[in-house]
């Protein structure tokens, strides 16, 4: 029997990248998981606390419209974003990633799709009252970053809001990723297009109150600011 731990992450991490291609391996890393010989290691039961949290004490504005998952993964933070009254779409650049997850969840109203953050379909533009946006920019490497951040803020519509949770990497510090957690720069960089921060703070785990990771909230004004 194949031990789950036989493929790693970081091992088909680093063959993509090292080809020129930095997510081919999400896919590889799926399909090897659901073959039983790895572990996806962000797979979890619940969605992501800070995500909960941030939803349980503010109530995201633009309920009942539509919301975008960025990097969907296996679901955990779709299904969240669906019982809070939005019509979510979810997205994945990996195939077996939304396979598996519609397999999860086979009465879910989420509509899972695979595509890629980098190249979205265009009516995806300006479409979203909340986009949310949990570890997926930093699992891309920094020659992508800028585009990745864009795109992410070019989705959320007039009036709508942006959620972003990540990792925090302190300017100038090398980190051999993936991930590559992002900077305070990074992070205020999300503030294009229209949209403003709102609020941008560093939460600890509820789990590992040691651990601290970036929350942040950004609006688009319905008249955007010239
Ligand atoms: C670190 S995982 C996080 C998954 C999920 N957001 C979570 O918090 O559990 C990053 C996810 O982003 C997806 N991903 C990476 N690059 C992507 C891209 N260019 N477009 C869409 N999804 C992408 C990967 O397949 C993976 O599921």
């Amino acid at each position: 029997m194949t031990n789950p731990r036989d493929v790693d992450a970081t091992r088909l991490a680093t063959r993509s990248l090292a080809q020129g291609d930095p997510t081919g391996w999400f896919e590889q890393l799926y399909a090897a998981a659901q073959a039983g010989s790895a572990i996806v290691p962000w797979d979890a039961d619940e969605p992501n606390p800070l995500l909960v949290d941030w939803a349980e004490r503010h109530e995201p504005a633009g309920v009942g419209g539509q919301a975008l998952v960025v990097g969907s993964g296996l679901g955990r933070d779709a299904e969240h974003v669906v019982r809070l009254g939005f019509r979510t779409t979810a997205f994945d650049i990996s195939e077996t990633a939304i396979r598996t997850t519609r397999e999860r969840f086979p009465n879910s109203p989420v509509d899972y799709v695979v595509a890629d953050l980098l190249d979205p379909p265009s009516e995806w533009t300006a479409a979203f009252d909340l986009v949310v946006e949990s570890i997926t920019v930093q699992s891309m490497p920094l020659s992508v970053r800028a585009d990745a951040i864009a795109r992410v803020a070019g989705m959320v519509a007039a009036g709508g809001e942006l959620l972003v949770i990540s990792g925090i990497r302190v300017e100038g510090e090398h980190v051999d990723g993936p991930p590559w957690p992002l900077t305070r720069a990074e992070i205020e960089s999300f503030a294009v297009g229209g949209l403003r921060a709102i609020r941008i703070e560093q939460v600890s785990l509820p789990t590992r109150p040691d651990a601290y990771r970036w929350r942040a909230v950004f609006r688009k004004d319905l008249t955007p600011m010239s």
